[in-house]
C-alpha cells in the first residue's frame, strides 16, 4: 500500500510517498532562511509559504522521479499532443530531462517489464510470468495492435528493422472490423476471441491472406475483410450459432496469416528469442499457436506479465525510456518548446530533436 504523507507543522512543506516502512520519495521544502531574517518563525508567513509550495511538494512526491517520458508517437496527432503538454510541463517545473518514446518500442519492450513483487506475481500469475534470463540479440518481435501489426528485428534495444508490416489493415482492426460486422460491439479483439470459443474455427472457408507469398514480407487483411463481409450479408439473419461460427472461421484465419508470416520470417532471420506485444497479445489463441511454432523451432518466446501491459499503457514507455536514459537519449532542453508530436513516426528512425 502506498501512502501520501504531508506535514507542514512549522516552517518545512513536506509530501512523502511511502510503501509499506519503504520511502519511495520525501520531499521537503525548507523556509529556514526565510524565517532566519527574523530570527524565529513568523506564522503568517509561515502559512502563505507553505501555500505557495504545497502543490509542488506533493507533485514531486508524487512523482518522485528523475526523468519524464512521453509518447511523440506514432498515434493519434491531437490526442498525442494532451500527454506532450504534461509532460514538458512537468520536465520545465521539476527541471528533469525529458525522454522521448515510440509507442510501437514501447510495445516492443513491453515484455521486458517486471511486477515489483516478482515472487507474488509469480504465484498470481504461473502462466503469464516471463523473467529473462539472459537477452541474446537479434530478437523478432512482433507487435499486433489496434494500429499496427509489424514483425521487426530487435538487433539491439535501441536498434530496430522492420522486416514486415500490414499494407492495409492491422490485425487489431481487423478484428475490431469483423466484431463489429457480428454486431459484437467494442473492443473486438477480445469479443471475438470469447464467442470463437463456442464456434467451429473450420465452418466457414475463408481465404487466407497471402497464402504461398509470404516471401513477399507484407501482412493484409483487406480481401479477407471483404470476404467477411459478403459472407456476413449471405448468411442474414444471424443466429447466436452462426455468429460463433463466423467469429472462430474469421478468427482462424486471420490467425493462419500470423503464423504463416512468423514461420517465413524465422526462416529468413534465425532467433533465440521471440517477443509478442500489441493488444492483440492478449488473445490466448494465438498466444498458443505462436507458442506451438516456437517450440517446434527452439525459440524462446516472452510475453508481457499481464494483460495490462499487452494494450496501450504508459508502463511499456517507461521501460523504454529507462534503456534510453541509460544511453542518456534526452530530448535537448533548449528544445523542449519545439519537441511536437510524431503521428507517424518509424521505429527504426530517430526523433529529430533527440
Ligand atoms: O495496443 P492497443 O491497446 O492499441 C493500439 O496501440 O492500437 O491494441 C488494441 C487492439 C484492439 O484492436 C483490440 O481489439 C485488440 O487490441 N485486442 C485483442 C484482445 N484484446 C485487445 N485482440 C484479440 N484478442 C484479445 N483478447
Amino acid at each position: 500500500m502506498k501512502i501520501l504523507s504531508i506535514d507542514t507543522s512549522c516552517d518545512e512543506t513536506t509530501a512523502a510517498v511511502t510503501e509499506g516502512t519503504k520511502v519511495l520519495s520525501n520531499v521537503i521544502w525548507s523556509q529556514a532562511s526565510m524565517h532566519a531574517k527574523f530570527g524565529g518563525i513568523y506564522p503568517s508567513l509561515a502559512k502563505r509559504a507553505h501555500e505557495e509550495r504545497i502543490d509542488w511538494v506533493i507533485n514531486k512526491a508524487l512523482v518522485g522521479i528523475d526523468a519524464v517520458a512521453v509518447t511523440l508517437g506514432p498515434g493519434l496527432a491531437i490526442a498525442l499532443e494532451v500527454g506532450i503538454k504534461a509532460a514538458k510541463k512537468l520536465a520545465k517545473e521539476y527541471k528533469k530531462p525529458l525522454i522521448a518514446v515510440n509507442h510501437v518500442e514501447g510495445h516492443v519492450l513491453s515484455v521486458l517489464a517486471e511486477p515489483k513483487n516478482l515472487k507474488t506475481e509469480k504465484l498470481k500469475n504461473k502462466k503469464l510470468i516471463t523473467s529473462h534470463q539472459s537477452l541474446i540479440f537479434p530478437v523478432l518481435s512482433l507487435i499486433a495492435s489496434g494500429g499496427t501489426t509489424q514483425l521487426i528485428l530487435v538487433e539491439e534495444i535501441g536498434k530496430y528493422k522492420i522486416i514486415a508490416q500490414t499494407s492495409d489493415d492491422a490485425l487489431g482492426e481487423a478484428l475490431d472490423k469483423a466484431a463489429r460486422m457480428l454486431g459484437l460491439g467494442y473492443p473486438g479483439g477480445a469479443v471475438l476471441e470469447k464467442i470463437s470459443k463456442d464456434g467451429d474455427p473450420n465452418f466457414y472457408p475463408l481465404p487466407i491472406p497471402m497464402i504461398g507469398q509470404e516471401d513477399k514480407l507484407k501482412f493484409s487483411y483487406s480481401g479477407l475483410k471483404t470476404a467477411f463481409y459478403k459472407l456476413v450479408e449471405k448468411e442474414k439473419p444471424l443466429t447466436k450459432e452462426k455468429i460463433q461460427n463466423l467469429a472462430a472461421s474469421y478468427q482462424n484465419v486471420a490467425f493462419q496469416h500470423v503464423e504463416r508470416m512468423i514461420k517465413k520470417v524465422v526462416e529468413i532471420y534465425p532467433v533465440n528469442e521471440f517477443w509478442f506485444g500489441g493488444g492483440v497479445s492478449a488473445n490466448i489463441e494465438l498466444r498458443r499457436r505462436i507458442r506451438s511454432i516456437c517450440r517446434k523451432g527452439g525459440i524462446a518466446l516472452y510475453l508481457p506479465y499481464s494483460k495490462k501491459l499487452c494494450t496501450d499503457n504508459a508502463a511499456m514507455i517507461g521501460v523504454a525510456a529507462y534503456f534510453k536514459f541509460g544511453r542518456k537519449r534526452f530530448l535537448n532542453p533548449n528544445d523542449l518548446d519545439k519537441v511536437e508530436r510524431v503521428p507517424r513516426a518509424k521505429v527504426d528512425k530517430r526523433f529529430p530533436w533527440e
